[in-house]
């Protein structure tokens, strides 16, 4: 995994664009979104937000939306691209294990490439955050590496999903989808939606 100076180093040098970055929202965030339903007094906040691509999506999509990311360099670059878009976003650095907002306030967390970052002994602490942050019904949508072969990425599995979340959340299956991750193959990735427990 890489370290947060290594992080900041691939923003800003700009490498992020040929590995994770994408011009525009990824395909599966914006058919979520399109299946949503009203965003109106709905909050949205984006964990490990990058360049702030899916956190600018969401906030024209109607979210009250907030960006959180430990790379400085990455929210300078969110910073700017919102502000040139004249668009309210807040981007924050933060670590997504201590997000700096009150309990079951959130109603969407979003996560491209985030939670496949998060060791397994630090995942129960992602799970509970997640849960403390979200209004009951809220969602937590992920997106990450699926394949248990590639030792790169903590996988996102079915089982996976049940070991950390089933206390607290429903889950859809894993379903598998192709991404970007900078090399001529893709990613084998997985998306998955958990909803909190009411
Ligand atoms: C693969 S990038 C994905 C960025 C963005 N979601 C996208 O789709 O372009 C993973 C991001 O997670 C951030 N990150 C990793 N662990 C984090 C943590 N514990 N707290 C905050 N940000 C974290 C990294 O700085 C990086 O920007």
């Amino acid at each position: 995994m890489p370290t947060f100076s290594q992080w900041d180093e691939a923003y800003r040098t700009g490498e992020y664009q040929q590995l994770w970055g994408m011009p525009h929202p990824s395909q599966e965030l914006v058919s979520f979104a399109a299946a949503y339903g009203s965003t109106a007094g709905k909050v949205a906040i984006d964990v490990g937000c990058g360049a702030g691509t899916e956190a600018i999506f969401l906030v024209q999509c109607g979210f009250t939306t907030y960006g959180f990311d430990q790379s400085v360099e990455a929210l300078k670059i969110a910073t700017q691209r919102a502000k040139d878009l004249g668009l309210n976003i807040t981007f924050q650095e933060a670590n997504i294990l201590h997000v700096p907002l009150a309990d079951q306030t959130v109603d969407l967390i979003n996560d491209r490439g985030c939670f496949h970052v998060i060791p397994d002994d630090i995942r129960p602490d992602y799970a509970k955050e997640m849960a403390r942050l979200l209004k009951p019904g809220g969602k937590i949508f992920i997106r990450g590496c699926r394949d248990t072969s590639n030792e790169r990425f903590h996988a996102i599995t079915d089982e996976a999903i049940k070991t950390y979340f089933s206390d607290a959340f429903d889950a859809t299956p894993v379903y598998p989808l192709e991404m970007n991750d900078g090399t001529p193959s893709l990613l084998h990735g997985g998306l998955v939606i958990l909803t909190k427990r009411k």
